[in-house]
């Protein structure tokens, strides 16, 4: 008889050299041989080359076999020769297995209904069998590699993590993208930002953030604009303009950090790069894009450019960049996402734009004092995507934020908590909020956003 197997994960083969293991997973690649199957079991913490010989491949469930089947393998875990073509380097010699269950073949298999070359809708409409790919899985274990990172970050630098509701009766950035709901017979919204929340809680637990999903009814089909998405967000008192810059830019580079010396992720990001550039190659052979832009992730350089919404006017002036009507830029209009992106593209670099006209930005930026057409206000853009962070010194003054409800006719007393902010100890503070999946889409080259998060949102789609 057999020893006992021990039940292990893919992640821990390498300390289970020789020893007789039980693994259990899903077949990911087969290949079937003259009395030889080679299966790549993928258990979600990897992959494993595993090998059924002889008698073992002449059974009805081996002579079956179909990928996605869910089974337990027995047998010893080998190490292969440096160089040998199997993820992990490991491969597992089976001696026993039993089927857990069996998935489909033909027409109802997973590679036939989301085939590589699946229209984008067909393959949202089956997101629940895409995520079991390599890229879609390689993409979410970054996503949570980033999340972890965040969280240690902000651990370093003594924030404290709250968690602010989800269903409000305030807006944050506009009315034009509230989700409105019943709410027992009162008009509540699903929250655009919990900014408003987080500077209420600065006196009672100091500097704070959270990692919360936002809502933006968006009407707009973009690259980049969900319905629904995580949104990191920080407030911080007593700090200075230059100082919320200084301590974004800290923030966005430990984290990168964090998850670049993590060398599992840094071959997935990798990964995903090539298979970024591969894809932008197919766009380019289908005319969709007019030049190849190359991908490839590097942690980026401090100090971040820094540049005033002024000097981006005149770059892109300079630049025959036009503004949406498609004349050139004046002071006052608004950086719409294709010039911006241009920008980016063109500057390649990290940018810090800031001290935007006070009438393109919300009701709660700070102006600043030396040169009051302006707020104390950050957009961070990053190549390739854009704008990923939006963040401000906010309104300390208690006269000015009711004036500022009054020009944007806005009702005072839902936000009576907000205000109180100003009467019971004001300080200057500041915050900002960063965009989870843009800031991915920015590390692993995504064309749209829609690839970062596990199952997107957007105009049109609430399914799976
Ligand atoms: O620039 P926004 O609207 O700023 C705020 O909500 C502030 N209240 C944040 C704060 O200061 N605490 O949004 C912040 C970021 C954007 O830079 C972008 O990355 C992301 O959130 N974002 C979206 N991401 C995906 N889909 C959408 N529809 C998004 N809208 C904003
Ligand atoms: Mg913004």
């Amino acid at each position: 008889s057999k020893p006992a197997a021990k039940k292990i994960k893919i992640k821990d083969t390498t300390d289970h050299r020789n020893v007789r293991v039980a693994i259990s997973g899903w077949v990911h690649r087969l290949r079937q041989q003259k009395s030889m199957i080679f299966i790549t079991l993928r258990d979600g913490t990897g992959l494993l080359q595993c090998i059924l010989a002889d008698k073992l491949t002449e059974t009805y469930d081996a002579l079956t076999m179909t990928l996605e089947t869910s089974i337990t393998l027995h047998g010893e875990i080998k190490e292969l020769p440096a160089g040998a073509h199997a993820p992990g380097g490991h491969e597992l010699i089976v001696d026993y297995y039993t089927v857990i269950g069996r998935a489909p073949g033909g027409d109802e298999a997973i590679t036939n209904i989301v085939a590589p070359d699946a229209d984008p809708q067909t393959k949202y409409n089956n997101r629940h069998l895409t995520i079991r790919g390599d890229v879609a899985s390689a993409n979410l274990k970054v996503r949570a590699a980033v999340v972890r990172a965040f969280r240690r970050s902000y651990d370093d630098l003594g924030l404290l993590e709250v968690t602010p509701p989800c269903m409000v009766q305030t807006m944050c950035e506009g009315g034009a993208t509230l989700f409105e709901f019943d709410y027992y017979g009162e008009k509540a919204y699903l929250t655009q930002s919990s900014q408003l929340y987080l500077e209420t809680c600065l006196p009672s637990l100091g500097d704070v953030f959270c990692i919360q999903e936002s809502f933006r009814a968006e009407k707009s089909l973009t690259r980049r604009h969900l319905s629904e998405y995580t949104h990191i967000e920080a407030e911080l008192a007593f700090i200075t303009f230059d100082d919320l810059l200084n301590h974004l830019e800290d923030m966005i580079c430990r984290t990168i950090d964090h998850v670049w010396n993590d060398p599992q992720i840094r071959a997935f990001i990798q990964e995903l790069n090539e298979e970024a550039n591969r894809e932008e190659k197919k766009r380019f052979e289908k005319k969709e894009v007019a030049e190849i832009k190359h991908y490839e992730f590097q942690p980026p350089q401090r100090p971040f450019r820094r540049m005033k919404y002024e000097e981006a006017i005149a770059w892109l002036n300079e630049h025959g960049i036009p503004n949406e009507e498609g004349e050139p830029h004046k002071f006052g209009d608004d950086i719409a996402e294709a010039a911006e992106r241009r920008m980016t593209d063109i500057l390649n670099t990290p940018i810090f734009l800031t001290h935007f006209p006070f009438e393109l930005k919300a009701f709660y930026m700070k102006k600043d004092p030396s040169d009051p057409r302006v707020t104390e206000s950050v957009d961070c853009l990053m190549p390739g995507v854009g704008e990923i962070v939006g963040g401000s010194m906010r309104m300390d003054d208690l006269e000015e934020l009711l004036a500022a409800y009054k020009r944007e006719g806005i009702p005072a007393d839902p936000y009576y908590w907000f205000t109180d902010q100003r009467k019971y100890g004001t300080t200057p503070h500041g915050g900002y909020g960063i965009g989870l999946e843009r800031l991915l889409a920015w590390i692993t080259g995504r064309w749209t956003v829609k690839e970062c998060s596990l199952y997107p949102r957007w105009m049109g789609r609430c399914t799976p």
